[in-house]
């Protein structure tokens, strides 16, 4: 089926399998439609429908409640039954330099290992090689479960055989109940990658600020792997701030010191603990990181105040802590937008 797309910079089109998502399509035709989450939560894919069918997938998306009217649809939920023609609100972007456009692929899930008592990190063998961009992520679609869900790469490197994810285990999550539990060794899944714009690239002439909550974390992994390995730290500092609720909640904070150690006194790295106090054992442990207790936003408010310069600033984690990050970056740090890049899964 042939769908046509009007934005205020133009017209394009592109071609839509039966049973795929529109915004799928247009992504994997190069046609960067407008889109945040892709699964059907922040409301960002919506479009008009000027003529033709489509259908939503998922009916109750909580994205639905920025729609207006029947004509308005989540491309991100919905397919085509018949050639169509959308508008949609924004302009249509065009795609970062060098970036790759998604496409489907399938994979077997490898070497889950527990993190923390709710926290999983796995890995996905791809049938095919994927290039993405460091900050990128993933939708995965789990056997016998309706819908996708959105995981950043932990992992760089280009051409990619093997793809590393954390989970966080969410109560009733289907999916990250079903990720972090037994038997998943081997199983076979399916994705739809790369997605994402909070992206890093080498030779961004900016000092590094990230903030993240809980496994936020997974994409700023990848963004540091990759300026660690292109000398970013050489040239510019970098600021990572990571939050999470107590000293047990803590993970990844080894492979953080290695990071840390390698950037030649540039990276600082500054673990928030928004429900209890720092223990001794655990800034004994990491003597080199600076510690906290509080919301990872505020922290980083405190620490970075006059140091907003000439800064690009990375946020993942919770929608509450998102929104505060970002009214932080905004209003008191004000930097412009095209410096603030974020996920906000939910
Ligand atoms: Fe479709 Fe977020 S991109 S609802």
């Amino acid at each position: 089926m042939k769908v046509v797309v009007h934005s205020k910079n133009g017209t394009r089109d592109f071609e839509c399998d039966p049973g795929e998502k529109v915004l799928h399509a247009g992504l994997r035709s190069d046609v960067e439609l407008p889109y945040e989450c892709a699964t059907g939560t922040c409301g960002t894919c919506k479009a008009r429908l000027v003529r033709g069918r489509v259908e939503s997938q998922w009916p109750d998306a909580p994205g639905g409640r920025y729609l207006k009217g029947e004509a308005e649809f989540l491309t991100c939920q919905s397919v085509a039954h018949d050639d169509c023609t959308l508008e949609v609100g924004g302009t249509l972007k065009s795609c970062e330099p060098g970036a790759s456009a998604p496409r489907r692929l399938g994979g077997v899930v490898r070497a889950l290992r527990h993190l923390t008592h709710d926290v999983a990190a796995f890995d996905v063998d791809l049938d095919a090689p994927l290039d993405f961009a460091a900050g990128q992520f993933a939708l995965l679609s789990v056997p016998g479960i309706t819908g996708a869900r959105a995981y950043s790469m932990v992992n760089f490197e280009p051409r990619a055989s093997r793809l590393s994810f954390v989970v966080k285990k969410k109560i009733g999550g289907a999916v990250s109940t079903w990720l972090c539990g037994d038997g998943v060794e081997g199983a076979r899944l399916d994705l739809f990658a790369p997605l994402g714009h909070a992206t890093f690239h080498p030779g961004t002439p900016k000092h590094l600020l990230c903030i993240a909550g809980g496994s936020g974390i997974a994409g700023m992994m990848s963004i540091l792997s990759l300026a660690g390995r292109e000398g970013h730290f050489s040239a510019w500092d970098g600021h990572v701030f990571f939050g999470v609720r107590s000293a047990g909640d803590g993970f990844f904070l080894d492979e953080l010191e290695a990071f840390r150690a390698r950037a030649g006194g540039r990276l600082s790295v500054t673990v928030a603990l928004s429900d209890t106090d720092v223990p001794a054992s655990l800034s004994d442990a990491y003597a080199g990181f600076d510690f906290a207790r509080g919301l990872v936003h505020a922290v980083a408010g405190e620490r970075m105040k006059g140091r907003f310069a000439d800064v690009r600033a990375y946020v993942a984690g919770p929608p509450p802590m998102v929104d505060a990050s970002l009214r932080l970056l905004l209003r008191e740090a004000r930097l412009p937008p095209a410096d603030i890049r974020y996920d906000k899964f939910s």
